[in-house]
């Protein structure tokens, strides 16, 4: 089996791709068959030792923290029923492998019959993001949400998430991605690359900031224009320069993950793919997810795809 692994500080270039033997079943645990993994900035953070503070690890590491796959083996105390079914679940100890070993039973959601395995798989770190930030807002139906980082797999959810709770949202991102913003439900979109002065024109009304992006010159931007403005950052841990400002970071409920399944279920609520590559091209995808423009998440691959 195969996995992608961090044994240094190196960035990027220094992950290894390895054979590794997977641990013997036991009775908690299920044996997934990779599919899926989101790449996420997470991953890239760890990789060059920026998220010390907040996630201190041993190395080696196997990198990432999604999956979706196929239940291939349950543990005794697992229900049988998950046999061959499609899975996603959350895997602290890394998920960038071939196959897995999940051992904590409420990290792990069976896939609704009507929803692509890839599409879950973007709810890991991305959906379960989106939803924990609505959760910290202190955002009404009726009120103005801005979001900076709106095309990324966080933002592409957030927008939608908002304004199936009736917020409106103002979305901040790069032109080339406006058509999508709009789409998903945004109101008006900005693009940070052009004066925002010319394009930000209801300045009075913005109940909430919520910042994925995790620049402080663009916030310094904004909030030029703004005023005071209750920050919610997940991306930048500090900000100086607003007394309103508050960095968030956490965890949904597995309740909260049915319910985001069930939203896809119901097609309220869409996953938004940028690109799939196969798990051996990690490098790329990790260099994609840093030098092009997001649109939604991008998906390392495992097997042929199903
Ligand atoms: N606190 C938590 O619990 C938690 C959990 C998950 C994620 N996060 C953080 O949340 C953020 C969003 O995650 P994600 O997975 O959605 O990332 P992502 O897919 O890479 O999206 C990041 C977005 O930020 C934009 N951006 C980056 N730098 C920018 C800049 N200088 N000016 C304007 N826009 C900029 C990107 O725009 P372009 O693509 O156009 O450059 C992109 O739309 C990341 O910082 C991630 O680390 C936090």
């Amino acid at each position: 089996m195969q996995a992608i692994i961090q044994d240094s500080y190196q960035g990027i270039e220094a992950l290894k791709l390895q054979q590794r033997p997977l641990a013997a079943l036991n009775p908690l645990a299920v044996r997934v068959e990779t599919r899926y993994t989101p790449v996420m900035p997470y991953d890239v953070l760890t990789e060059t030792g920026q998220l010390k503070q907040l996630r201190p690890v041993k190395l080696p590491l196997v990198v990432g923290y999604g999956f979706g796959g196929i239940v291939r083996e349950v543990g005794q105390l697992r229900h049988t029923q998950l046999l061959d079914r499609p899975v996603i679940g959350v895997q602290p100890t890394g998920s960038h492998q071939e196959q897995l070993l999940s051992t904590l039973p409420p990290l792990l959601w069976p896939v609704p019959a009507n929803v692509s395995l890839a599409a879950a798989t973007t709810l890991i770190g991305g959906g379960d993001t989106a939803y924990f930030a609505l959760k910290k807002s202190h955002l009404h139906a009726g009120d103005t949400a801005l979001i900076t980082g709106a095309s990324g797999s966080v933002g592409t959810y957030l927008i939608q998430l908002l304004h199936l709770f009736d917020i409106h949202v103002i979305a901040v991102g790069h032109s080339t991605r406006h058509d999508l913003l709009r789409e998903l439900g945004a109101e008006q979109v900005i693009d940070y690359d052009r004066p925002l002065a010319e394009q930000l024109t209801v300045t009075g009304a913005v109940d909430q900031l919520i910042d994925l992006a995790g620049s402080p010159q663009l916030l310094d931007q904004l909030t030029a224009l703004l005023g005071t403005v209750p920050i919610l950052s997940l991306a930048l841990t500090s900000y100086a320069s607003q007394p309103a400002f508050t960095f968030a970071s956490g965890t949904i409920l597995p309740k909260d993950y049915r319910w985001l399944l069930n939203q896809l279920a119901q097609g309220t609520i869409r996953a938004i793919i940028q690109e799939r590559l196969p798990f051996t091209a990690v490098k790329t995808a990790q260099h994609h997810l840093l030098e092009q423009h997001a649109a939604g998440r991008i998906l390392l691959t495992y097997h042929q795809e199903d």
